[in-house]
């Protein structure tokens, strides 16, 4: 075990040093071009943790290729998973065996999702322990919902060690767990998803209410329910389980567009491309940015599966400032709230970004201040953009991988020569994004140490 964490610090701390060097375009609408969005993140390492839940293995497609999915196929294989990386964009994984059920350390300290390995675990093998789980530093993120959630479901809940180092272990004395009603206070996602997956394993029906809504869920709904689940009602906010046992892989799972990827393109066509073609992505997922930036001004031709924006010689000024307030879907998503500000630095008047999801989200919004950004903080939620402004180029750190790309966007945006570092951060969630950026246009560099 200490072999593979060592190992994976050390490739932590080598992508660490890594950074990108942007030059700017200065105002023009220099890209042009199609840009292809990747398989979602945040679908493909739920459907990762799900393969505990089968009986024999499941195989994913267009799972994008990221540090995040690399950290939950360690994550697996510690465990004593079998996970193939079968060709690119295509694992296989297989967790037919009784496997560890301590969830590393290393590794669950570092990503969030970790905490979704939970429900398949708890619900297969009646144990599991694991760090307070880490991820991107955009707030408080507690766990207690899902402490609750399987105290109701049966578990017994031990925690050691102090503030910042605790470690839970969770187990249940019957055989199985047992279905119980839920009510998640605000509607988490990885919540919904982690009580999903233990509810398809435990006995009786368990019923989550106030469940969070993200397309995401439903369709890893989908595709339990296409493996034997019995689950009613996943993408409205009363999901009910009957526990129906492990699941039979029937055809692989095919991973949906990644929709922050999508809405982060169309920011950066409607700030500085001629002509952008966004493909691959699910408009109908997108309704709350697109109409943001519909009613801004911005032209869009939306199709089925593309989006299209077309600019002309126009600069972003002519755009209409709008306040932005996030929400759970399908309001505006809080994972495209730093793209949208970069946005709305460029639009004339004055507007309100307000976060009401995390409390830490905003920080980044100083290192746009740095750039020439108009940005007036108002409290742990709220900030005030003035704009038109003309961003110059910067060192940024990248401080969680959307702000990450939000300063890829400023950068491309901006007079003169970034250097964004921490570019880890932006490779937790972004295939190869600085060769899908050249290829429409931008001026950008990967620097290893
Ligand atoms: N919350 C609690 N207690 C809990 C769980 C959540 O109070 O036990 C609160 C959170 O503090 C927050 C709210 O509930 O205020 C909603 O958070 P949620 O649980 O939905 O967030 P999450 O499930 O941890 C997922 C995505 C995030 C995305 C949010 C919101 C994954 C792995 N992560 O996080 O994605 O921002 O939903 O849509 O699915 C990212 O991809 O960069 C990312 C941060």
């Amino acid at each position: 075990m200490a072999i593979r964490s060592n190992r994976s610090d050390a490739i932590f701390h080598y992508r660490m040093k890594d950074k990108f060097l942007i030059r700017g375009l200065g105002g023009k609408k220099g890209l042009t071009g199609t840009i292809k969005v990747s398989g979602a993140k945040n679908a493909a390492l739920k459907v990762m943790a799900a393969s505990i839940l089968f009986k024999d293995d499941i195989t994913l497609e267009n799972v994008p290729e990221i540090e995040d999915v690399k950290r939950m196929s360690d994550l697996l294989t510690h465990l004593g998973c079998s996970v193939k990386h079968i060709r690119p964009h295509t694992y296989n994984i297989g967790c037919r065996k009784k496997i560890n059920t301590d969830l590393s350390n290393e590794i669950s300290k570092r990503m969030r999702s970790s905490i979704v390995l939970l429900g398949p675990l708890l619900g297969r093998f009646g144990t599991v322990s694991f760090p307070h789980p880490g991820g991107c530093v955009i707030g408080e993120r507690p766990i207690d919902f899902f402490i609750e959630g399987f105290k109701k479901m049966g578990a017994v809940v031990h925690i050691t060690g102090g503030a910042r180092k605790k470690t839970y272990s969770l187990s249940i004395s019957g055989k199985k767990l047992r279905g119980a009603t839920i009510f998640l206070r605000t509607p988490s996602v990885t919540a919904t998803e982690t009580f999903m997956m233990a509810g398809v394993l435990a006995h009786g029906v368990t019923t989550i209410q106030n469940a969070a809504l993200e397309p995401e869920i439903k369709d890893l709904a989908d595709f339990l329910i296409r493996s034997g689940a019995h689950i009613k009602g996943a993408g409205t906010s009363t999901v009910i389980i009957s526990g129906n046992g492990t699941l039979t892989a029937r055809g692989p799972y095919i991973t949906m567009p990644d929709r922050i990827e999508a809405g982060s393109f169309i920011i950066l066509g409607a700030l500085c491309a001629k002509h952008l073609e966004i493909k691959n992505c699910n408009p109908e997922h997108l309704s709350a940015l697109l109409h943001i930036l519909e009613s801004a001004g911005v032209t869009l031709t939306i199709r089925k599966t593309s989006i299209i924006i077309s600019n002309g010689h126009h600069g972003a000024k002519k755009f209409k400032i709008i306040n932005v307030k996030t929400h759970e879907y399908p309001g505006f998503p809080t994972d495209l709230q730093a793209p949208i500000t970069v946005f709305l630095t460029q639009t004339k008047g004055e507007a309100i970004v307000f976060e009401t999801i995390f409390e830490g989200r905003l920080g980044y919004t100083e290192s746009l201040e740095a750039m020439g950004a108009n940005i007036t903080p108002m409290d742990a939620h709220r900030v005030l953009v003035k704009g038109p402004a003309i961003l110059r180029g910067r060192k940024l750190e990248s401080p969680d991988l959307r702000a990450g790309l939000a300063f890829i966007i400023a950068a491309i945006i901006a007079r003169g020569d970034s250097t964004i570092h921490n570019v880890y951060n932006i490779d937790r969630g972004y295939e190869h994004i600085e060769d899908r950026l050249r290829a429409i246009g931008v001026s950008i560099t990967r620097v290893g140490n």
